[in-house]
Parts: C-alpha cells; sequence; structure tokens
C-alpha cells in the first residue's frame, strides 16, 4: 500500500497547491527511479488539475506524475485505488475544512501543513492541527515565503516547538521559480537543478520522505 500525504491550511494562498506539485516531482526524484507518484486534486478550484493537464504536454516533464481529481462520496474509493495503485499519493486540500478535507486528513498518513512564518498563518493552521489530532494523524508544518532570518520566523519557531510541534528544518523562500515552474506543469528541478529553489525543496523532499517512510 502507498502512503498518502495531505497537504492541508485553512488559509488560501499558503502555498498548498504549489508544495504538493512540487513536493510530487521531488519526491519522485528523492525515491528510486521506478516509483510511482500520484496526485489527487479535492479542491474545486481546480488548480492542481490544471498543472496536472500542462505537465501532460510539458516536453520538460522528466517523472512521471498521474494526476486525478475527484470531489464528494466518491473520494474514499478513489484513495483506496490511488493506494493500492502508486508508492505515494500527495493530496491538495481546499481552504477549508469541509467534509472532503477530513476525509483526506483521516486517509493520511502525513498532512503537511505550508505556513509563512507569522502568527496569523499559525493561527490559521489550528482548525487543521486539531483535526489531525484528532484523527491521530502524523503532522508536520513547513515554513513557506520565508525569509532567511527573521525574528518573526524566530518567535514562530521557538512557538512550535514549545508546543511539540514538528517543524521541517528546511523552508521555502519567496521565489518567483516556483510560479513560473507551476505555470508550466514542471516542479522546479525540471527548469534547472542548480537554482536555489531547486536546492531548498530538494532538501525538504529528503527530509519529507525520512519522516514519512
Ligand atoms: N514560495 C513561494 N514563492 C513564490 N510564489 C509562491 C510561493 N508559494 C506559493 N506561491 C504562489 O502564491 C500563490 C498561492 O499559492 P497556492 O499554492 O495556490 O496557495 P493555496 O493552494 O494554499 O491557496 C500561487 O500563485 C503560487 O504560485
Ligand atoms: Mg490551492
Amino acid at each position: 500500500m502507498g502512503k498518502v500525504i495531505a497537504v492541508a491550511q485553512q488559509k488560501g494562498g499558503a502555498g498548498k497547491t504549489m508544495l504538493t506539485a512540487q513536493l510530487a516531482v521531488a519526491l519522485a526524484v528523492a525515491l528510486s527511479p521506478n516509483s510511482k507518484i500520484a496526485v489527487l486534486d479535492i479542491d474545486p478550484q481546480g488548480s492542481l488539475t490544471i498543472w496536472g493537464k500542462l505537465r501532460a504536454n510539458a516536453a520538460k516533464a522528466a517523472v512521471p506524475i498521474a494526476s486525478h481529481t475527484v470531489s464528494g462520496w466518491r473520494l474514499g474509493s478513489e484513495l483506496e485505488k490511488l493506494k493500492a495503485a502508486y508508492d505515494i499519493v500527495l493530496i491538495d486540500t481546499p481552504p477549508v475544512i469541509d467534509s472532503d478535507a477530513r476525509r483526506a486528513i483521516r486517509a493520511a498518513d502525513l498532512v503537511i501543513i505550508p505556513l509563512n512564518p507569522s502568527p496569523p498563518d499559525l493561527w490559521a493552521a489550528e482548525g487543521t492541527l486539531k483535526l489531525a489530532a484528532e484523527e491521530k494523524r502524523k503532522v508536520a508544518l513547513v515554513f513557506n515565503r520565508a525569509p532567511a532570518a527573521s525574528r518573526l520566523r524566530k518567535r514562530l519557531e521557538a512557538e512550535i516547538s514549545a508546543r511539540g510541534l514538528k517543524l521541517f528544518n528546511n523552508a521555502l523562500a519567496n521565489r518567483a521559480g516556483y510560479a513560473n515552474a507551476f505555470a508550466d506543469g514542471l516542479g522546479v528541478s525540471e527548469i534547472s537543478a542548480t537554482t536555489p529553489a531547486s536546492l531548498e525543496l530538494c532538501a525538504l523532499a529528503e527530509e519529507v520522505k525520512n519522516f514519512l517512510l
């Protein structure tokens, strides 16, 4: 059975969809060459589904990522099928805790919560943290659009650690490369493997892999 990663956070614009797409490609690169990775879009906005469609025609797409879309009562059975067919299934969730998001979290081996290193983003994550705790799911936070060092970031790190929550050591900075790669249906490493974006994402994927497996 494959492992399921749900990317969740009630705050819109936190980077859920970007992170789901980028992690899918980076994990495919980090795992063995014939590992099977799928993404599942359960957000009605459908941005990840569009990324998947762009990817299908992207000449630079170097690793295969299967892209699926589902919502409502079919979610449970679709997830079972995907878990049987893939090594890792990454789910991009909507910015609300509705019944679909609950199902995704319930099915997840790991819930990843992207957040800006600022208090309102941590407040916005409370609902997801509570739900993951209720469902006894493994959870990790990851800073997105993070400045290398700032007082606010340090303060959030201290708060997260004081609460006994897991924060990945590797954060993603604010980089145009993420938005550009997404717009072409690609992962950042498929544009260039040596950019700061590729390097930090690769380090994060390694950390995610070790925490998950
Ligand atoms: N680290 C980042 N650097 C630059 N742009 C980013 C970064 N993270 C997200 N974005 C951009 O911000 C916007 C919102 O991100 P998105 O992943 O759609 O958020 P969410 O799915 O949580 O609503 C998108 O245009 C995305 O490309
Ligand atoms: Mg989204």
